[in-house]
């Protein structure tokens, strides 16, 4: 580690600032942030300045010195190179620590790229070697770091007394802050819900100073999207980073298991079609007793949890059994799939609705769905769980009146790296899966859309053969 990072307290503290062209100003900026006062070492009085006025200060470069005077560092932006040398040699001469903007080989420390988010501050240096690398560091960063974290710090920092005087046992003191800042005060803040944060907090710590037993904790119904992980929720993501366990179905992907801590369980509760490794009322019994024993629960589903997941009854049973239970929407099916393979669900010129089913049935029986309904033109039908009777819903719904040449896409292991598509007419649906050797998970969409990615593609080769 050739630099070494370390944060300077800001309060009662002043910068010296020399130069007043754009490096200066937005050095200014940097430091109006925190709460020191600004001394600007200039002969211009640039008008920015008037924007600081409140706690900046200017100083002609005669009077140099006297503004460096015990300044926490300063900041050296000036044109010239021999006006550069001369401000830091005076700023070394009084002991300050300098940061030539542009001059590494001035400098006795860099400026970091900078996340700021209230009381939590990240920075990140390259050593001035690819500060645009640093920036895009930080921008991952930002995505990562929940715009409120900062007062989730801050509502820490006002508890910080009240916890310590109630909770004697630094172990049981630390369970306390895990649980409350990985759990459902961190949410409560992230939601923008304060006032449910410091009741949860009071709540929490009575429980805890009470007892030595350790409070319920939360469940979160977690969609996982249909595969692709990058198409995860940025609260999927950190949930599931911050979770003690996971239970988690057959159609999560191994890419976003491999998010899951280290140190967490991982249990697979997973159901493909005809085999039911947990049946649904040993779920609900299994997210009980983790949360029970004060886990942080994460149950992560394929899709979205609320289409044809079964996520309703999880609800339903957490909330029977008085433990909160939070639901985080994902990526359906449906959608990842249609966009994965350039397929608008919606067309002005050809689908004003689309509708999501389900081809599940009993073993040999047929899917009990409304085929006049799903025969009408102008809309574009999704079909989950569909690949085993798609024989019988190609016949249903001829029947019930759509034309055998209605284009049908079928899309298995959609936004996966083994995506498989084909493409067909309702009447050769089963020969059509058949043929590309499709056994699901995959989707139906049946539709005049559906022929779309298809022409597309021919338009591409014309145009390429043109
Ligand atoms: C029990 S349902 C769960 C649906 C899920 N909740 C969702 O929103 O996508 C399972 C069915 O979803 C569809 N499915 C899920 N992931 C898929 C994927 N990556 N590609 C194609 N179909 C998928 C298949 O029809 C599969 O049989």
């Amino acid at each position: 580690m050739r630099q070494f990072p370390a944060f300077f307290l800001m309060d009662d503290a002043h910068v010296v600032i020399f130069g007043d062209g754009i490096n200066a100003e937005r050095k200014a900026r940097l430091v109006a942030k925190t709460n020191a006062s600004i001394r600007l070492i200039t002969d211009t009085a640039p008008d920015w300045a008037a924007e600081y006025r409140d706690r900046l200060e200017m100083f002609s470069s005669d009077q140099a010195e006297n503004a460096l005077f015990g300044a926490r560092f300063a900041i050296v932006a000036l044109d010239g190179d021999a006006e550069a040398e001369a401000a830091v040699a005076l700023a070394h001469a009084q002991g300050v620590p300098v940061n030539a903007v542009d001059r590494k080989h001035l400098c006795d420390f860099t400026v970091p790229s900078i996340l700021d988010r209230g009381d939590i501050v990240a920075a990140v240096a390259t050593g001035g070697a690819a500060p645009v690398l640093a920036k895009d560091i930080r921008a991952k960063l930002e995505t990562l770091l929940p715009e409120r974290i900062g007062d989730l710090a801050s509502l820490a920092q006002r508890w910080r007394p009240a916890v310590k005087a109630a909770i004697e046992d630094e172990t049981r003191r630390r369970h306390f802050w895990e649980s409350t800042l990985r759990g459902a005060v961190a949410e409560a803040v992230h939601a923008g819900d304060d006032a449910r944060a410091e009741a949860l907090m009071a709540e929490t710590l009575e429980q805890f100073s009470q007892s030595d037993q350790t409070p319920v904790g939360a469940v979160h119904i977690v969609g996982a999207g249909p595969g692709d992980p990058e198409l995860l929720t940025l609260k999927a993501f950190r949930l599931i980073q911050q979770a003690d366990i996971v239970f988690y179905d057959k159609l999560v992907s191994p890419e976003i298991l491999d998010m899951v801590r280290r140190d967490a369980e991982r249990v697979p509760v997973g159901k493909s079609k005809g085999e039911h490794l947990v049946p649904q009322d040993g779920i609900h019994e299994l997210l009980i007793a983790a949360a029970r024993e004060g886990k942080r629960v994460v149950r992560l589903k394929g899709g979205d949890p609320f289409i044809f997941g079964r996520g309703g009854e999880e609800v339903d049973a957490l909330r029977e059994a008085g433990i909160e239970a939070d639901v985080v929407p994902g990526i359906t099916s449906a959608l990842g799939c249609a966009a994965s393979a350039r397929l608008p669900l919606t067309h002005r010129d050809h689908a004003q609705s689309v509708t999501f089913v389900t081809g599940h049935a009993q073993k040999g029986g047929v899917p009990d769905l409304d085929w006049p309904a799903l025969a009408r033109p102008h809309q574009t039908v999704v079909v989950f769980m569909g690949v085993g009777t798609a024989g019988i819903i190609s016949e249903k719904l001829r029947e019930a009146g759509l034309p055998g040449d209605t284009p049908v896409a079928v899309i298995e292991n959609g936004t996966r790296e083994n995506e498989k598509r084909a493409f067909g007419q309702i009447a050769d649906l089963s020969s059509v899966i058949e043929a590309r050797g499709i056994k699901g998970p995959a989707l139906l969409i049946i539709g005049a859309v559906a022929s779309l990615p298809r022409e597309a593609q021919t338009l591409i080769i014309e145009k390429a053969l043109a």
